[in-house]
């Protein structure tokens, strides 16, 4: 999307009440908002994120712009009681938890909030914002995400990250004491890495672990300074694509031996302690995507919208102070949705519903795709449900191709 090029569509005033099945589709994931703090303290180099480095940001006037995106989003969704909130980045432990606080009662105020809502912010493990988190709890956050990324000093450096390893964990510490619910997420497949040293990682992060983990295979993103490094041939020593797979493969058995399976691709917990807010997304449930460059899907009027936000900062907050559109709606034919259900969902462990694949697609999976597909192991049906196994996982991408052909 253009920057400020917002489409013409129009979203209706509000739900209209000729919904039908379709329209309640999102009712299978729930309903979270997603609120986006686009800053961070320094660019890391692999990141592709939407965040950027600025100073002298006014948190209050970003907060009063964000709750007023709220009002906005609740006008096309009224009446809703929200699940789940998440507050990504970009870094939003640098938000003051006072901002925080601004945040969750405009969402209080707009739809309510659920009594066991979760809501989760995503941090970095340095210690100036490790100062910040009894504030956050104060202010309803009752799940932290801190984005740990490696248990090596040498690699943090090489990710171009602000912390060592000894600051990370004793911003876990503080994080575990205070919040209810903490998880963290590591990096791995990162230059000179080998399979021991991964396993030797994982090991010791799975003796720190709480009861979830996020481990993401290092991806070199166009547009960033590894990926420009990378098109030049400069980026040496990251491991070969089968040796990422072996990483891959061993993190799974790993997980699922200390008890925390695999729920989503890149996702481990024990059962129970799985994220609600992300489970929203996978589930292909509704989400209001609050912030420059958050996206959304919301029902309304028996349609449901693809919510963008306009990304540039400061082009987003001219828009929203000056009144006019920072997000764009886009209708979602039944047809696409029934594609995004299938990939999303096909992540989870749990894997979709045939019969909700079948009413948003109007037609059902072909039965010749889906035969070829268990005669190969890489997926399996079971009581109205598909999912891809183990084997299918690593190659979901030809799986779907497959399927939604
Ligand atoms: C929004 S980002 C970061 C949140 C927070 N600012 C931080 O850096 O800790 C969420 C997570 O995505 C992962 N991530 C970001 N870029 C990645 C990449 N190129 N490859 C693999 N994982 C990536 C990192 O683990 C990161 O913690
Ligand atoms: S990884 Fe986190 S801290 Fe680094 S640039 Fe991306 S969002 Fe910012």
């Amino acid at each position: 999307m253009a920057e400020g090029g917002l489409a013409a569509v129009r979203p209706p005033a509000g739900d209209s009440p000729t919904a039908d099945r379709r329209a309640e589709d999102w009712r299978a994931g729930g309903f979270g908002v997603y609120v986006h703090w686009p800053f961070c303290a320094a660019k890391c180099p692999y990141c592709d994120f939407n965040s950027h480095v600025r100073t002298g940001t006014d948190a209050a006037r970003w907060g009063r712009a964000l709750a007023a995106e709220v009002v906005a989003a609740a006008r096309l969704v009224p009446g809703r009681r929200v699940d789940t909130v998440f507050f990504g980045g970009g870094t939003p432990s640098l938000m003051p938890p006072e901002t925080v606080a601004t945040m969750l009662e405009a969402i209080a105020a707009a739809w309510g909030l659920s009594a066991d809502a979760e809501v989760t912010l995503e941090a970095n493990p340095t210690s100036v914002e490790a100062g910040r988190f009894r504030g956050y709890r104060a202010a309803g956050v009752n799940r932290l995400s801190m984005g740990v990324q490696a248990l090596d000093d040498r690699a943090l450096k090489a990710l171009g990250r602000m912390h060592d390893v000894a600051e990370a964990r004793r911003a876990f510490a503080i994080a575990r004491a205070i919040f209810p619910r903490v998880s963290f997420d590591l990096i791995y497949a990162r230059q000179g890495q080998e399979v021991a040293d991964w396993t030797e990682e994982l090991a010791e992060a799975m003796a720190m672990a709480v009861d979830h983990l996020s481990l993401y295979q290092l991806t070199i993103e166009p547009g960033t300074r590894f990926g420009e490094l990378a098109a030049r041939g400069r980026l040496r020593g990251l491991p070969a694509a089968e040796v990422a797979a072996t990483m891959y493969a061993a993190t799974q058995e790993l997980c699922a031996a200390a008890g925390m399976p695999a729920y989503e691709i890149s996702n481990h917990a024990r059962p129970g302690a799985e994220s609600r807010h992300n489970l929203v997304y996978w589930r292909y449930g509704d989400y209001a995507g609050i912030g420059p460059g958050a996206h959304g899907r919301l029902t309304a009027g028996g349609v449901r919208w693809a919510t963008e936000a306009i990304r540039t900062p400061e082009t987003w907050l001219a828009a929203v102070e000056s009144g006019g559109p920072a997000t764009a709606h886009t209708p979602v034919a039944s047809g696409e949705q029934a594609v995004e259900m299938a990939m999303m969902g096909l992540r989870l462990a749990e894997g979709i519903a045939v019969d909700r694949y079948a009413a948003l697609a109007g037609v059902p999976f072909a039965a010749e795709a889906i035969a070829e597909l268990v005669a190969l192991g890489l997926v399996e049906p079971s009581e109205g449900r598909i999912t891809v196994t183990d084997a299918g996982r690593p190659v979901l991408d030809a799986v779907l191709r497959k399927l939604l052909a």
